[in-house]
């Protein structure tokens, strides 16, 4: 992404028309809550609480200006208004019957838009049973090639933009985690690689990626949600950058991990120590069916646990944090359903070596803390879209459990920092100054610029 390719404040066009958002999975409680909460906002019987897109300001200038406009009244986001919603599932169930079926929302909020969550249908879906072991739908494309699944993913969007006017589209992975996959360069180490390998039916390559060769051949920005290989290979960064289409991922942060990023940047800021840090969760919706295959628990395994090692920094910080312990489990417990109860006890150590606790038990919902990141995502994959951003959003880290990052450089998982980069580049985009919270200029010289 060149800077001079950037359309900043004078040339970011307000958004015109729908927005359309493609969802894999859409019939999930993460999808259906999304849709079926935008659709209560719309509606004036909810609040999107959660969202930083529609409810957090962002301060400009020097502090004595006192300007903090709300972040959507200040740059040009497409409005929950605007958007209109599609996707693929490999259950027929409407986003109503999904969303009873999920038992995250409670039955007044679902009948209040029950006409409007009815017409929202999934398109038949690409599965390979092979990647997820756990789930056993029948709504899926019959076409056992991968190059025509991707076609057919294709004519989908066509066909999708076409029915509901939306030039513009995001596509944003709410699948179910499929199994653990490394890198291989031989079939996803350059976008030629990829194609040929789609092109011989490689069985290696799993159905997340063919949605996103759809997407990003279709001009469509990509998000992964999950944690997912999907789009952090060469090959995607390649074809996002050719395309110029931004992608982003990977693995919504919510839940467990979400405390995680919140107390381990305030212990480091402390200088206070580390000996273990054991997390583990009960959970009863699909999802926790799906991770309770132990191939895909390893996907969500690796992206939960690189969290602690790069926000602690041992190799900076060997006193404190070289030898800590690290736990993580997930429990399937379907009495809980999407109700999940995360428990982590923290084992710390302060002045002179003494030991303290920490215990978290955070009774969470998990959709209800994804579903606006989804919305979030959505409007500001559309913004970097409209100004000419392409390959890795890294100023979307904020979102992610494993932030996609180039590279040669280490990924940024502390929180307020992720929210720093976020705004950061807001300001950016509309020639605002970055705010760096110096603040010495202040008491300087008696001035206050
Ligand atoms: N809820 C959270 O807090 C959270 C946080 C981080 C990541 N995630 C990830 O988000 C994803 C969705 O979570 P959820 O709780 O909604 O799970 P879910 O099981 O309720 O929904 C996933 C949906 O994907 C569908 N699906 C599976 N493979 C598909 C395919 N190839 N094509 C189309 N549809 C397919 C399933 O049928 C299901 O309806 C999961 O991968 C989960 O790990 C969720």
């Amino acid at each position: 992404m060149k800077e001079k390719n950037l359309k900043r404040k004078d040339r970011i066009e307000a958004p015109k028309g729908p927005l359309g958002v493609l969802i894999p999975g859409i019939g999930g409680a993460v999808s259906t809550t999304f849709i079926a909460g935008v659709e209560l906002v719309r509606k004036g019987l909810a609040e999107p609480i959660g969202s930083l897109s529609q409810l957090a300001t962002i301060r400009l200038g020097k502090r004595t200006e006192r300007r903090s406009p709300k972040i959507k009244d200040f740059i040009p986001l497409a409005s929950l208004d605007d958007l209109v919603f599609g996707g693929w599932d490999i259950y027929e169930a409407n986003a109503f019957e999904a969303a009873l079926y999920a038992r995250v929302l409670r039955r007044d909020h679902l009948d209040s838009i029950k006409d409007f969550l009815s017409t929202v249908r999934p398109m038949k879906a690409v599965f390979d049973r092979q990647f997820v072991r756990n789930l056993d739908g029948t709504f899926i494309k019959e076409d056992r090639d991968l190059r025509a699944r991707v076609e057919a993913l294709k004519e989908d969007i066509a066909l999708f933009r076409l029915t509901h006017g939306a030039e513009r589209c995001v596509m944003i992975w709410c699948g179910s985690t499929e199994i653990f996959l490394k890198q291989e360069d031989d079939i996803h180490g350059s976008i030629e690689a990829l194609q040929k390998a789609i092109d011989r039916n490689d069985p290696r390559i799993p159905p997340s990626m063919l949605y996103a060769v759809a997407a990003l051949e279709s001009g469509v920005p990509f998000i992964n949600g999950a944690p997912n290989l999907t789009i952090d290979i060469p090959a995607m960064l390649e074809l996002s950058v050719t395309r110029n289409v931004p992608i982003a991922g990977k693995d919504f942060k919510t839940g467990q991990t979400l405390m995680k990023t919140i107390l381990a940047p305030g212990l480091k800021a402390r200088m206070l120590g580390l000996e273990g840090w054991y997390s583990t969760n009960i959970l009863g919706n699909r999802d926790g069916l799906v991770l309770d295959d132990k191939d895909s628990f390893r996907t969500k395994e690796e992206s939960k646990l690189s969290v602690l090692e790069y926000i602690l920094q041992p190799h900076l910080y060997p006193t404190l944090y070289k030898n800590y312990y690290h736990k993580v489990t997930i429990n399937y417990y379907p009495p809980r359903g999407d109700n999940k109860e995360g428990w982590d006890c923290i084992d710390i150590f302060g002045w002179l070596g003494y030991p303290m606790q920490i215990k978290v038990d955070f009774l969470c919902r998990d959709s209800i803390l994804a579903a606006p990141l989804v919305a979030d995502l959505a409007l500001f994959m559309d913004l970097a879209q409209r100004v000419g951003m392409s390959g890795i959003q890294e100023w979307l880290s904020f979102y992610f459990k494993s932030p996609m990052h180039k590279e040669d450089l280490y990924p940024e998982h502390d929180l307020f920092i992720q929210l720093m980069k976020l705004k950061n580049t807001l300001r950016y985009l509309m020639g605002e100054e970055q705010i760096t919270h110096f603040g010495l200029d202040y008491y300087m010289n008696g001035e206050s610029e």
